[in-house]
């Protein structure tokens, strides 16, 4: 299987005397489900932050779909990123559009038009229970509700690889049963690879997947 995130002693930090990654090596493979744990503050954020790009490595080599992150241009990210769904632990919707316009955000960007963008947005919308709301603004929904809208985003434009962080944070078991049901399926029928942050791995999880737990500055596989 080929890589799709590869990481090579690479250190992470946002101040050079106090890094957060130290000298870490993973792999992660096509078509993979990947679970990243750790207790809070350990740097789970902060890896996937280097896979899409908003903080290069100091030392070592990290590559996303291709990309060599390290020295990587502002053109290149633009290419990668339309390869890349994310889930942000804190949503990042934009306030200012409703729900249907965010999610239909990175199929625009993927140039589709504006009819078929409408069409796959409400599918997904339907997928996390939230085409009732899709004419709301991300202000006037729970945190829930904007998560599961963040989770219709990254996957709108079919990505090759979604990133997700935390991405059941905020919900009740039936909603992140949802969230992991819909992430399973893109692996499935989809071949994409998930990489996601987690405190608690599923116990319904049934799918094959890998687990890392990070601690002390590094990853370490769950074996
Ligand atoms: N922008 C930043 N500037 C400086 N330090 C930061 C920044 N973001 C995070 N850190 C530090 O990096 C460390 C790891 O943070 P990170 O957000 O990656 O943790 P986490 O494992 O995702 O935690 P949580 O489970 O609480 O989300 C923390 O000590 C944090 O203070
Ligand atoms: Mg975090």
């Amino acid at each position: 299987m080929s890589s799709v995130i590869k990481a090579e002693n690479i250190v992470l930090a946002y101040k050079s005397h106090e890094p957060i990654i130290r000298n870490t090596t993973f792999d992660i493979k096509s078509n993979e489900f990947v679970f990243i744990t750790g207790k809070s503050g350990s740097g789970k954020s902060t890896v996937i932050k280097s896979m899409y790009g908003a903080l290069k490595p100091s030392f070592g080599d990290l590559t996303v779909c291709g990309v060599k992150m390290k020295n990587v241009s502002s053109g290149k990210l633009k290419f990668l990123r339309k390869h890349l769904g994310v889930v942000f632990q804190d949503y990042k919707l934009i306030n200012e559009w409703s729900v249907e316009q965010n999610v239909m955000l990175p199929l625009m960007i993927g140039g589709f038009s504006p009819q078929v963008c409408k069409v796959q947005a409400q599918k997904l919308l339907k997928h996390v229970d939230m085409i009732d709301k899709m004419r709301s603004f991300p202000m006037e929904l729970s945190g829930g509700e904007q998560q599961r809208v963040a989770m219709a985003r990254a996957l709108a434009h079919n990505p090759v690889v979604i990133l997700a962080d935390e991405p059941t944070g905020n919900l009740d078991d039936y909603s992140s049963e949802i969230i992991w049901d819909l992430l399973k399926s893109a692996k499935k029928h989809l071949g994409t690879t998930i990489v996601a942050v987690t405190h608690k791995i599923p116990q319904t999880i049934a799918t094959d997947y890998k687990q890392y737990f990070l601690d002390n500055g590094k990853m370490h596989e769950v074996i």
